[in-house]
């Protein structure tokens, strides 16, 4: 079903619905992502406010969300079910974490390398705390011929990644591993091409007092990564000299205070070709490094 209303009728409801509380920003991701309008036609309707829009569902609809939202400070991703990231559109669910936006540059970082093809045919990648899957959806778009692992130690991580990964793209090419990092991964060790990750990273203090619509909502696990934050990226770089393939990548998100340790790490694992990434607002908050290549006598070459 699809509602006609004025521009201007829109645009007073959006008014009165910022009135109540809340973020514009979520409030026209509602309006996007539920009710079908984009940023660019609310536009439009400042310019020519008499044009009627088509609303997907209907304004009381959309206001029980919004509502619900602002007294419960339940994600809207949540009140929704569905996450729209990079091109996919994602299953979200409480239990597992939403997708970020600046994690989508992992897979842009992921493209740009250029694995190296070694002796294992298909192409093995990992992914490490897959959550929703929303990075190991990405990957099997990116390595059609490969073949995939995505590990958690979440059980509703595990379960709502394999709903997502029943795309036509990832069907029989990813495997789900339950687990802690590298460790159901151990058939797999010294064979894995790319391994992206976005771990918990966020220190104690910080994850403590974070806005309440997301401590209180998502997952501990997914977030708090121990007094530092570096809990999990120090285990992660422990284990990639190991578990990498000669000449294979590992990409890490990180907070945005880590990159100089985190690239200290990665080099302390015995990886090279270290470097940070930044987000879109100029941050680093990425690292990237690979397992040096084997030389001819079987030696690291560095
Ligand atoms: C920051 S979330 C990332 C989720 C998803 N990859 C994304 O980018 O939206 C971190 C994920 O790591 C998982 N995790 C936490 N500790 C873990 C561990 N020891 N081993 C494997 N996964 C773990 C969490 O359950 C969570 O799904």
């Amino acid at each position: 079903m699809v509602w006609a209303i004025a521009g201007s009728a829109l645009l007073d409801w959006r008014r009165s619905m910022l009135q109540l509380g809340g973020r514009a920003s979520s409030l026209d991701w509602l309006l996007d992502l539920q009710g079908g309008v984009s940023w660019q036609a609310l536009q439009r309707a400042r310019l020519a406010p008499d044009q009627a829009l088509h609303l997907r569902q209907g304004l009381a609809d959309l206001e029980q969300i919004w509502r619900e939202h602002l007294t419960s400070q339940r994600p809207l991703q949540y009140l929704v079910g569905v996450c729209p990231w990079r091109d996919l559109e994602l299953k979200v669910a409480p239990g597992v974490l939403i997708p970020r936006q600046e994690t989508e540059l992992l897979i842009d970082l992921a493209q740009e390398i250029c694995p190296n093809p070694g002796t294992a045919s298909p192409l093995l990648w990992a992914d490490l705390g897959t959550g929703s899957g929303c990075l190991a959806l990405a990957m099997s778009q990116l390595y059609p011929e490969g073949l995939g692992f995505a590990v958690d130690q979440s059980e509703t991580a595990l379960q709502q990644a394999a709903w997502n990964l029943r795309a036509p793209i990832a069907q029989g090419r990813v495997q789900l591993r339950s687990g802690s990092w590298w460790n159901p991964l151990q058939d797999q060790w010294g064979a894995l091409q790319v391994v992206v990750s976005n771990p918990p990273y966020i220190p104690s203090s910080v994850w403590r007092e974070l806005e309440p619509v997301v401590r209180e909502h998502e997952p501990e696990l997914a977030l708090n990564g121990g007094p530092d934050g570096l809990d999990a990226i120090r285990r992660i770089a422990d284990g990639a000299w190991q578990a990498l393939a000669p000449g294979g990548w590992l990409l890490l998100e990180h907070h945005h205070d880590q990159s100089e340790t985190v690239l200290d790490l990665l080099e302390q694992a015995g990886l090279d070709t270290v470097s940070a990434h930044q987000d879109l607002e100029g941050v680093k908050r990425f690292a990237r490094a690979r397992r040096p290549l084997l030389n001819a006598g079987g030696r690291r070459c560095l």
